[in-house]
């Protein structure tokens, strides 16, 4: 069978500034590491030396567009001081994604902070949303002429539950209510950071999109659990649909941008349910992921209420033999098409990641590039299921059977 995609659809890949850049030392994760005896981050891929490198890889795969982030440490490097030196830096790095042909798409926040805003109570004290936007507000002004997609943060609930209720990342807390205490400040930075972006670039020829990463699971109640039911839809609620639908009521929303990786099989025990471990019929990947494509059409079929263009903005996986990697890929591209047969707008595509890197609390052990990273020397190397990507990325098609 043949799928063919939309002719405007975008092919893309994504990265992130502290899992490929190096060099991150001023950032609230590098103490995390220390603290914790984590693998550290360290020199990461080199991204921030071999990005030219790295965007001419993207492009000769055939993509399009590329997902990255700014380090707001560098930017911001102590309180109320900018750097120009890394703006330019970012100024060169987008230079070089238009240079190769691809569409840039910018994360302000994916899940790291200086130093010294973590020292000063983080997103836990109201009074540093402001610090937050001072450096959204530099970067946009900076960029504001190259850049048509802006997402504000990645997943800030994903970095709630891990930073402030499971307390594997940092900060790590472990509390409820000071976790919604956090969520109020970083959606109250989003909505008022929406509308400073949108200002900053209104002149532009094209209006800026503005959005945030939202990651979602599909939840299903483990068949052993009671109350598994009641936990999965909870959290479903919780997790996937109640904040881009108050966004959008808000109108701060410009698209959705839909992270989906797998299913959760998930049991009754407090409000907020928890994952259960038995085993399921699903194929696992290397981090023992429940790999389930069909979640990622039901996803979509369910966000079309929301009545925004889509963009899948991360998908991939972490596995051992490239007939894996290319199972989920393909499995998840014909997801997508079914939905797009079904009316859903989904605009664009970035596999997670455009190159292996560090895996936060996993280390480097776990790869979700399209190329393979030899840490000893940082060359890198496709993979051969992104040729399969490439293919299918320069003829806008798949074959499936
Ligand atoms: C995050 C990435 C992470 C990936 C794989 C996403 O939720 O945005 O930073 O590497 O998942 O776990």
């Amino acid at each position: 069978m043949q799928i063919e995609f939309p002719h405007y659809f975008l092919w893309g890949a994504a990265t992130s500034s502290y899992q490929t850049e190096g060099g991150n030392l001023n950032s609230d994760w590098s103490d995390w590491e220390k603290s914790r005896k984590l693998q550290p981050a360290a020199d990461a891929c080199k991204h921030y030396q071999q990005f030219p490198q790295d965007f001419q890889l993207a492009s000769d795969l055939g993509l399009k567009a590329l997902r990255f982030s700014i380090e707001w440490s560098r930017i911001c490097p102590r309180p109320g001081e900018v750097c120009q030196r890394e703006l330019s830096h970012y100024k060169a790095v987008i230079k070089s994604l238009k240079d190769n042909g691809l569409k840039p798409f910018l994360t302000l926040h994916h899940f790291t902070n200086p130093r010294w805003f973590a020292h000063s109570g983080g997103w836990l004290n109201s009074k540093n949303i402001d610090y937050f936007l001072q450096y959204l507000s530099v970067t946009a002004q900076a960029l504001k002429e190259d850049v048509d997609y802006w997402l504000i943060f990645n997943e800030p609930l994903v970095y709630l539950f891990n930073g402030y209720i499971k307390g594997i990342w940092p900060p790590g807390k472990t509390s409820l209510p000071i976790a919604i205490r956090a969520f109020k400040n970083i959606i109250s930075a989003y909505k008022t950071g929406y509308w400073e972006i949108k200002n900053i670039c209104k002149h532009n020829p094209s209006v800026a999109q503005v959005s945030l990463a939202k990651h979602m699971i599909a939840f299903s109640p483990c068949p052993n659990s009671k109350l598994g039911g009641l936990s999965a839809a909870l959290r479903d609620k919780l997790f996937n649909t109640s904040l881009c639908a108050y966004l959008k009521k808000n109108k701060c929303l410009d698209f959705l941008a839909l992270n989906y990786y797998y299913k959760e099989y998930t049991k009754f025990s407090g409000p907020l349910g928890e994952e259960c471990s038995h085993k399921h019929k699903e194929r696992k990947n290397y981090l023992g992921w429940n790999i389930y494509p069909q979640g990622l059409y039901q996803m979509l079929i369910r966000s079309k209420k929301l009545n925004l263009p889509i963009m899948i903005t991360e998908n991939g996986t972490a596995e051992e033999s490239s007939e894996m990697y290319q199972d989920y890929m393909v499995k998840h591209l014909k997801a997508i098409a079914d939905a797009i047969a079904d009316g859903v707008d989904v605009r664009g595509y970035f596999w997670w990641s455009l190159i292996d890197n560090f895996e936060w609390d996993k280390g480097f052990e776990p790869r979700f590039g399209l190329a393979h990273v030899d840490y000893s020397t940082f060359a890198r190397k496709l993979k051969p299921f992104a040729f399969r990507y490439a293919k299918i990325c320069k003829e806008n098609m798949m074959t499936y059977d």
